[in-house]
């Protein structure tokens, strides 16, 4: 199939046909899903169909276009469940509270093939993509349950020092605003949410620009499962809903996976910027330095697939592909080969790689990084590359690019792969260093004594060295984090469990009193808190 006719020929398999607009009319405050009777949106899917008038980008459903006076609604829900930590919700045993959090997981597996078909429409992931996100996610809640257990095990007992008595857990921290980024609208936003809430804190949600229809299916287990306040869902846009509430000082948390302008931004609304945590995941341009001892099917393997994998948007794609002198023409004459291989397509398609793209602005945006690298001196050096159809573009090779360029500063998140030339190690390292970004790198060589100065200098300046690997985030139990401008904060399974919580102690003199009064507290299990009780 000619790129031309990607959308054109495109047939809809049946199962995954959406015939019936999903208008999404209710939202979750405090623990009812109200009828929303105001503006609505429309929500676009990334795909273009011909329904009788050429082909226009699909409408697949509404959302609610909701304003300021709403998110205050969703803000009051969250701060009154809260009530100050003296809430339902956070005084709460943490053994029901993980009861709830299982409860919502198995509501959840029930809305698997509903979500997988709106990630494909939403945001064109391809359909393997969209199912191990899913899974991928429901695997994390379970993971995050089994660590909480763990570490309340561990915690599940009394410390003594210096005469005094102790016990040591982690509390909640408060109402959470979590923002989740479109490129993984379920997973990143339940990496925030879920750690947020069986830590103990009320959420204030709101989706993603692009993936927010696949949250439908789950609204009804959000009601069901957990207290009124604790869960709010919020829809319409960042500035209208996020800005007005965190003027208040009411937010406690900012988990947003974005734009570090955005976050930069919200954080600095808040009234007292010392009661505000931040778990932030923020951009990235992770460099590949491929070396010349380096096993270079391998390598180009593997800067494929990081660097287009979802047409590159995923904040830890590889964003730069440094390749030694010696080597590159080679490396770039199989890059090109590999490329050309990959299936493009709709994401329903077996096999397919390339997928359009749902950023309205993305194509015309990857133009000018191409104009402006052509202009600089640099090639499209891939055929097809840079092809656009409609929302589709084919990812464009460009070579050789300098600091001159665009493409070799932004991160372009999208299909577009800048190659560098280098005969000195030092450029590639220079360039992690004066980089505004810290979050991962890869090396590409298969000499231990190359490898290992490289290693030790990169490991302070990013915080994943992947060796022979793209740079990626998985697995969910290693810890996710950045340096700069890419990340606040450690998110992973259990990290995750620390960035929404605190600690928090109980202690005592040890006076032979005090021992009486806290073995009766023990005893007759009178507190969720000071309590010896395992869960299992
Ligand atoms: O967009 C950033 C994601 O966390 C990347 O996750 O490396 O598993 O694709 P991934």
């Amino acid at each position: 199939m000619s790129i031309k006719n990607i959308f054109k020929n495109a047939i809809i398999p049946e199962k995954f046909n959406i015939k019936e607009l999903y208008n999404q009319e209710t939202y979750l405050i405090n623990g009812v899903l109200r009828k929303w009777t105001g503006e609505t949106s429309k929500v676009y899917s990334s795909i273009f169909t011909d329904e009788g008038n050429g082909l226009e980008r699909k409408v697949i459903g509404t959302i609610p276009n909701m304003q300021e006076q709403n998110a205050f609604e969703a803000l009051d829900a969250a701060y009154a469940a809260y009530d100050y930590g003296r809430g339902e919700w956070p005084t709460m045993k943490v053994e029901d509270r993980i009861n709830c959090v299982e409860n919502f997981a198995k509501m959840m597996v029930e809305t698997r093939d509903e979500v997988v078909k709106l990630l494909m429409w939403e945001i064109g992931k391809d359909y393997a993509s969209s199912c191990k996100e899913f899974d991928r996610t429901v695997e994390y809640i379970y993971d995050t349950i089994e660590d909480l257990k763990k570490s309340d095990r561990e915690d599940s007992n009394l410390k003594k020092h210096s005469g005094i008595y102790a016990q040591i857990r982690r509390g909640p921290l408060g109402v959470v605003l979590c923002m989740g980024p479109y490129n993984y609208p379920l997973n990143e936003t339940f990496c925030l949410l879920i750690p947020a809430l069986i830590m103990g804190n009320t959420t204030v949600f709101k989706p993603a620009k692009y993936g927010v229809l696949l949250l439908s299916p789950l609204l009804d287990a959000f009601q069901k499962c957990f207290p009124k306040g604790v869960v709010n869902l919020i829809y319409g846009r960042g500035r209208v809903l996020a800005t007005p509430i965190m003027k208040t000082g009411k937010v406690d948390v900012l988990a947003l996976i974005g734009n570090s302008k955005s976050a930069n931004a919200l954080q600095h609304l808040h009234p007292k910027q010392n009661r505000l945590r931040l778990v932030l995941g923020l951009e990235a341009k992770n460099p590949a330095i491929v070396l010349p001892d380096c096993d270079l099917d391998l390598a180009v393997q593997e800067c494929l697939l990081g660097s287009l994998s979802y047409n590159g948007q995923r904040c830890t794609a590889l964003k730069v592909l440094f390749v030694h002198q010696d080597i590159i023409e080679e490396f770039n004459k199989k890059y090109v080969k590999a490329l050309s291989q990959l299936k493009y397509g709709l994401p329903w398609e077996e096999g397919v790689k390339l997928t359009p793209l749902p950023e309205a602005g993305k194509p015309a945006y990857i133009h000018e990084l191409i104009d402006d690298a052509v202009a600089n001196g640099a090639k499209v050096i891939n055929e097809n590359g840079g092809e656009v159809v409609e929302s589709f573009v084919f990812p464009a090779v460009m070579y050789p690019v300098n600091e001159k360029m665009r493409v070799y500063h932004e991160e372009q998140f999208g299909p577009i792969v800048p190659i560098v030339a280098f005969d000195d190690v030092s450029s590639p390292l220079d360039y992690v260093s004066e980089s505004n970004y810290g979050q991962q790198v890869s090396l590409f060589s298969e000499s231990a004594n190359t490898l290992a100065p490289l290693i030790d200098m990169l490991v302070n300046q990013v915080c994943r060295v992947n060796i022979n690997s793209q740079c990626q985030r998985g697995p969910d139990v290693f810890p996710f984090v950045g340096r700069k401008d890419s990340a606040v904060s450690t998110l992973s399974v259990h990290d995750a469990i620390r960035s929404f919580s605190i600690r928090t102690l109980v202690a005592f003199k040890g006076t032979d009193s005090n021992k009486e009064v806290l073995n009766d507290l023990l005893d007759n299990k009178q507190s969720n808190f000071v309590s010896t009780h395992y869960i299992l």
